[in-house]
């Protein structure tokens, strides 16, 4: 079990080059998203928003906002992973209903005081945007234990990306760009730091 999981870590890379026209099943789309539904966020208030594009001309112009980069062109599907920005303030039907949610009965009251002062003094759109690259983590190992291949995409244009898929900028920040699909080049060898220089026992 730890090595079979070890296993999809080792196999879940940065893909520069998907098999053109290999499609995603649905089946298996719906899968990853799950994987991304089910993630753990700050206050459970699900900070993220999926969109799915696979039309073509659709991925070929995500690809011109991705500084040309070609995965964003070949992928099957493009999941543009959105940060909710204007839901996430303290008076809103949605954080007063996940909050409620999240804190029952007696306890919402002092959560939402709360959240209400965490809320001013945080940068809400940086905030969210984290909150989002859990998911996408969540989704690229989901992906990687089926046999999809992804690659994170931060080197994004935000305004270009808002302008073309018709996004309120007060709405939403764009926090992360994931195309799926199957590589066309062989899983590489992981080059990590190894554990001694990253962990510290006290
Ligand atoms: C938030 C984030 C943004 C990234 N942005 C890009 C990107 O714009 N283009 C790209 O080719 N790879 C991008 N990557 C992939 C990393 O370069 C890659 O994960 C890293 O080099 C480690 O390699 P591996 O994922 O194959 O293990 C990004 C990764 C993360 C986590």
């Amino acid at each position: 079990m730890k090595q079979e999981i070890l296993d999809i870590f080792h196999r879940r890379h940065a893909c520069h080059s998907f098999v053109p026209d290999r499609t995603i099943p649905r089946e298996d789309l719906d899968f990853i998203l799950e994987a991304g539904r089910l993630s753990p966020s700050s206050f459970g208030l699900e900070q993220w928003k999926f969109i799915v594009v696979s039309d073509p001309a659709h991925r070929a112009a995500l690809q011109e906002a991705c500084f040309g980069q070609p995965q964003v062109g070949n992928a099957s599907h493009v999941v543009v992973i959105l940060a909710k920005v204007a839901d996430l303030a303290p008076d809103t039907d949605y954080v007063q209903g996940l909050l409620a949610r999240e804190y029952p009965g007696e306890a919402l009251a002092p959560a939402l005081v709360n959240y209400r002062q965490f809320h001013a003094m945080t940068d809400v759109p940086a905030w969210s945007v984290t909150q989002c690259h859990i998911a996408a983590a969540n989704m690229m190992t989901a992906a990687a234990a089926i046999g999809i291949d992804s690659c994170a995409i931060g080197g994004f244009l935000p305004d270009r990306i808002r302008e073309l898929l018709d996004l309120d900028p007060e709405r939403y920040a764009v926090a992360l760009i994931l195309p799926l699909g199957y590589c066309a080049d062989p899983v590489p060898a992981k080059q990590r730091l190894p554990l001694s220089d990253l962990v510290e026992y006290r």
